[in-house]
């Protein structure tokens, strides 16, 4: 696909022009035929091509409602066989900051999964042209509108690469394959080093939680480490975290079968920690970036952990488990304490599909936003949904503790009913320390079963954007 910013129209192809509620004109239509409701839509035929009136409501329009109808208006028009799309802001000069929101629906808006299709059921057509069009502007505006598109070009890129890789199913994503997807990508990049732990070495050094949990398991745990050493650096690197359990079935706490599948999805964790990878390479951002997968997959069977076992994590603090299905707090442990320890971080993130508590307390759209230092959760909150990746702050306090105490071990993996979600964030507190540290529940956003403006149904690649552009935002702050 290519991107292309022009101050007028080109007269050929499908375009998408938006609409505030109520200032809809158009000749020989009234306004009352298309209202501008937000994220409503109108079709119309002209001889050189297709507009799409894409209503946006009433103010504010911010970048997310600029995101919203340019994905929803891209996706509906390539449903129809479009290859050449515009997005129209010439009358809408006020907007222009929020171009490359735009593009970033409209790329998001133009990826589906269709690995497994049937030749004839597949869509024939490709978003090939994507154009902004802007209206006569000076030269110095476009250029700078160039850049905000190149940079969410290459980041809705690495979202796209991690939806795709978050769709594969487990009997195609295993804890191996998604270790030679990390070289692959290592072999790409300039300064992105990879370096994979197989199950001996794990059982070597000690990786106790990560090696449990996989034990069940034909497909041997992995967990792999991607070094990003931007030009540049100077301060301490950034640590990012991510579960990857590639299929959940519970283990010998096995699941009930409804909506098993979905836990297929129990990976987008360390899914995103690829796709941030990615982007921040392909950028280029001059910081030490490391990015850490806990991969393994959690089934039963006559190897499997169990319900009673004391594992031993990497650095020595030890787990009572009391429920096989709350294993991704244990492969976090280990992949935490192995991160902080080796490479000294000076801020640290992590990514799980946590907690079903986390839905429960929050619903689906957002993640829950957990930290130990309020200010990076406060920013983070406030400018998330900007980002395109919606947070909610939840508690972290001692008030957990008793909760997940142990008679036997340091803790236990369960915390009980109340604020399952919380326990299970306090419970990776006790790895991290004093680091600045946020964790990010996605076990909502992570994927969606129904259709979102700019997204089909699946993996999102939720946390991409946000962490991404985070720590862009730190090094124009020269903070990072
Ligand atoms: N991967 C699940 C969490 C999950 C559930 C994510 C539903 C998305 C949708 C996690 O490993 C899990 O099973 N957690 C248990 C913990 C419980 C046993 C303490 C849960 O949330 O039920
Ligand atoms: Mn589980
Ligand atoms: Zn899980």
């Amino acid at each position: 696909m290519n991107i292309h910013l022009q101050k007028a129209f080109p007269g050929r192809g499908d375009k998408v022009v938006f609409v505030e509620e109520g200032k809809f004109q158009k000749e020989g239509v009234s306004a009352l035929e298309f209202e501008g409701k937000k994220l409503s839509s109108l079709l119309w035929r002209e001889p050189w091509g297709r507009i799409l009136y894409v209503g946006i409501g009433g103010p504010p329009y911010t970048r997310d409602t600029l995101r919203k109808a340019a994905g929803l208006g891209v996706k509906s028009l390539l449903k129809i066989g479009a290859r050449d799309i515009t997005l129209d802001f010439s009358n809408h000069p006020d907007f222009l900051p929020h171009v490359d929101a735009a593009v970033e629906g409209a790329m998001l808006g133009s990826y589906r999964f269709e690995e497994f299709k049937e030749e004839k059921a597949k869509r024939k057509n490709n978003l090939e042209e994507l154009r902004v069009v802007t209206g006569e502007i000076p030269d110095s505006l476009l250029q700078d509108i160039e850049k905000a598109v190149r940079q969410a070009q290459e980041i809705a890129h690495a979202v796209n690469y991690v939806r795709a890789i978050g769709n594969m199913p487990a009997n195609y994503v295993t804890p191996e394959t998604l270790s030679q997807k990390a070289v692959e990508l290592a072999g790409k990049r300039k300064a992105l080093y990879v370096e994979v732990f197989d199950k001996e070495r794990l059982e070597k050094e000690g990786f106790g939680g990560l090696t449990s949990v996989g034990k069940g398991s034909a497909n041997e745990p992995r967990l792999i480490v991607l070094d990003y050493r931007g030009e540049g650096s100077s301060s301490r690197p950034v640590l990012v975290v991510g579960k990857a359990i590639t299929f959940d079935s519970g283990g010998i706490s096995i699941k009930p079968g409804e909506h098993m599948d979905e836990m297929k999805y129990d990976k987008m964790g360390g899914c995103a920690v690829l796709g941030i990878v990615d982007a921040v390479s392909r950028l280029g951002l001059p910081l030490r970036l490391v990015g850490i997968i806990a991969a393994a997959e959690n089934m039963p069977g006559g190897h499997a952990y169990r319900p009673g076992d004391i594992l031993r994590t990497y650095g020595g603090k030890t787990v009572e488990v009391l429920n096989t299905d709350a294993e991704g707090r244990i492969v976090l442990a280990d992949a935490l304490a192995y991160g902080i320890e080796k490479f000294n971080p000076g801020l640290v993130f992590d990514l799980a599909t946590l907690t079903g508590a986390c839905i429960v307390a929050i619903g689906k759209q957002k993640a829950g936003l957990f930290s130990n230092r309020e200010d990076i959760a406060e920013f983070l909150w406030k400018k998330s949904e900007d980002y395109g990746d919606p947070l909610w702050p939840l508690p972290l306090g001692e008030e957990f503790d008793e909760a997940i105490t142990s008679d036997v071990a340091l803790v236990k993996n369960v915390g009980g009913r109340e604020g399952g979600a919380c326990t299970a964030a306090s419970f990776l507190r006790k790895w991290v320390g004093e680091v600045p540290w946020v964790h990010l529940d996605i076990a909502g956003p992570a994927w969606i079963t129904k259709e979102y403006p700019y997204l089909e149904k699946g993996a999102t690649g939720f946390g991409v954007r946000l962490i991404c552009r985070y720590l862009m935002k730190r090094l124009e702050e020269k903070s990072l």
